[in-house]
């Protein structure tokens, strides 16, 4: 048996201990709207890669920006590295669904842009560059401009980027969405090989089942209305992941076994 499925404990305490990422006793409401977030726990250890999957406005983009600070919470608590999201922005970066490319900046000169933000001086800016589009293996059109690339090698100018600033958390929400799934796959293969170099702590949302199984250590199943977790699923394999993975028996049974529990909450 691959995998381990258990439905989530009882909300924990408030404890001293923690994970790199952490939310307590979470809620969310924009104004005086419905509560959009309900009683969110979870942590998020060093290094962990976790994937948030759930009906569509249950609140995944809520949760994430409340970790990156772009949003406030209503109660609660949420720490990254030990702090306040607002305070631990310099060691997050955050990927979104597009790119967000500037259309007159050149592949390396978007790269620089997070570096530059930082405030790092331009040779040690160009140097970072440079060494992550090597990394993702875009060197040969460091100088094209945006217009110039496919849909998926814009989305590794925007990995490359996240990752130029060494980043301790990446947040992502739904970066491959819209990519074909043999480019959405390849990327995926590339996510777990730089993940492997560098290790940071990964908060992935994402609608494929698939994808949050072949990426995750665990998967949290968020319910609607208000959103809320339903399930925290660890992910093991028995062997090591990479393209062949998804071709076996226990990543399918895997598949399977997420998928029964995304479409228990979505009745
Ligand atoms: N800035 C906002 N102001 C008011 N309501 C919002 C805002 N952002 C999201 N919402 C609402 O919060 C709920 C959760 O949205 P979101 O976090 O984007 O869900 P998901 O990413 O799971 O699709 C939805 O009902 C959405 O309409
Ligand atoms: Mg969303």
């Amino acid at each position: 048996m691959a995998i381990r499925l258990e439905k989530i404990q009882e909300p924990q305490p408030i404890t001293a201990s923690s994970g790199q990422v952490d939310l307590r006793s979470v809620t969310k409401r924009y104004g005086n709207g419905d509560l959009v977030l309900d009683n969110i726990n979870l942590s998020i250890a060093e290094s962990e890669f976790v994937s948030i999957i759930g009906p569509s406005g249950c609140g995944k983009s809520t949760l994430l920006k409340l970790v990156a600070g772009l949003t406030r919470l209503s109660s609660g608590k949420v720490r990254v590295a030990g702090v306040e999201p607002v305070r631990a922005r310099k060691v997050m970066s955050f990927m979104f669904q597009d790119a967000t490319l500037l259309p007159w900046r050149t592949v390396q000169g978007n790269v620089e842009l997070s570096t530059e933000l930082h405030g790092m001086k331009k040779t040690e800016r160009a140097t970072i560059a440079k060494e992550m589009l090597s990394l993702v293996g875009l060197s040969h059109v460091a100088h094209q401009f945006p217009r110039q690339l496919s849909g998926g090698m814009k989305m590794r100018v925007s990995i490359a980027r996240a990752l130029s600033t060494h980043p301790t958390v990446l947040l992502m929400d739904e970066p491959f969405a819209a990519l074909d799934e043999m480019t959405r796959n390849r990327l995926n293969e590339e996510l777990l090989r730089l993940r492997a170099e560098s290790r940071w702590t990964g908060l992935f949302v994402t609608h494929s089942v698939a994808e949050a199984v072949f990426l995750s250590d665990r998967i949290i199943v968020l319910a609607a209305q208000p959103g809320r977790l339903a399930y925290d699923l660890p992910i093991h394999f028995t062997v090591s992941r990479n393209a062949e993975l998804r071709l076996r028996d226990e990543f399918e049974e895997a598949v399977i076994d997420v998928s029964k529990k995304l479409r228990s909450v979505m009745n």
